[in-house]
């Protein structure tokens, strides 16, 4: 099946900043700066290195602000990144070679539906800007899809963050880095950003996700929403961080 970043007009439309509105990148920016003090934080308490997984690597967008900001470049001992695309491998293994950081990183082509074949352990694993909401349900049809589909379920984002779960090193942290917000405003300015590119939108106010004809996917989350699909997670050892002041996004910190 394509991927949906194996169409390589999502690439260029969602990786290309030019293209997108403000509160795609203000919840970049703010998810960065939540980030950093996630990170600084953690290496504080680890007092050594850390080993990160970032799920959904994409461009490498984060992994290049990383290696620019040295006081967290070096708090880091390695990187891995998965993708699922072709398309988005290719292009971080540019990234790796032009920054010659070929010995700290490494990605590799993966669902991360099988992410347990990585058969390693990590003090972080990261799924930065919405990635997250871009895991749906396996029977999902867009073809027969009629909105207002039972989301009280979401059996691919709950196998990619149990075996995510499982890889963490005692006291590790999964960082979901933005997931939208659910609300009317929010999945208008979703609509609105995919119209811009030229997406034909399928879904409407029924639904919890917005889709569109080509095969794009994204859902919002309530806090609730978070807590159903990780319910092997105790309450306890997940937090919300809001990443503005509108209700368009937040970040959401699981610890093991
Ligand atoms: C919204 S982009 C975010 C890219 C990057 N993390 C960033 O912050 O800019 C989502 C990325 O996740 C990847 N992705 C989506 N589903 C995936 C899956 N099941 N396994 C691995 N990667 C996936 C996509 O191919 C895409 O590169």
């Amino acid at each position: 099946m394509m991927e949906m970043y194996d169409n390589p007009q999502h690439v260029e439309d969602t990786f290309t900043e030019s293209n997108l509105s403000e509160y795609l990148l203000q919840a970049q920016r703010a998810e960065f700066v939540e980030l950093k003090k996630a990170i600084i934080e953690f290496y504080k308490k680890k007092k050594s290195p850390l080993k990160i997984l970032d799920i959904g690597i994409g461009d490498a967008r984060i992994l290049k602000r990383f290696v620019g900001i040295k006081e967290i470049w070096d708090t880091i001992k390695h990187y891995d990144g998965i993708d699922v695309a072709q398309n988005c491998i290719n292009i971080s293994k540019n990234v790796i070679k032009d920054l010659k950081i070929e010995k700290k990183v490494s990605v590799k082509l993966l669902d991360a539906v099988n992410l347990k074949k990585l058969n390693k352990r990590y003090d972080l694993i990261i799924s930065t800007w919405f990635t997250a909401g871009n895991f749906y349900p396996f029977d999902f049809d867009f073809k027969k899809f009629k909105p207002g589909y039972d989301m009280t379920t979401n059996d691919r984002f709950t196998m990619i963050f149990k075996q995510a779960y499982e890889m963490l090193n005692p006291n590790g942290e999964i960082i979901i880095g933005s997931m939208y917000i659910e609300n009317d405003k929010t999945r208008k300015k979703q609509e609105e950003s995919y119209k811009q590119f030229g997406w034909i939108v399928i879904t409407d106010e029924r639904d919890c996700f917005t889709a569109t004809k080509d095969g794009w996917w994204s859902q919002r989350f309530t806090r609730q929403r978070v807590y159903d699909y990780l319910s092997f997670v105790p309450k306890e050892k997940i937090s919300f961080i809001p990443l503005d002041t509108y209700n368009y996004a937040m970040m959401v910190i699981i610890k093991k």
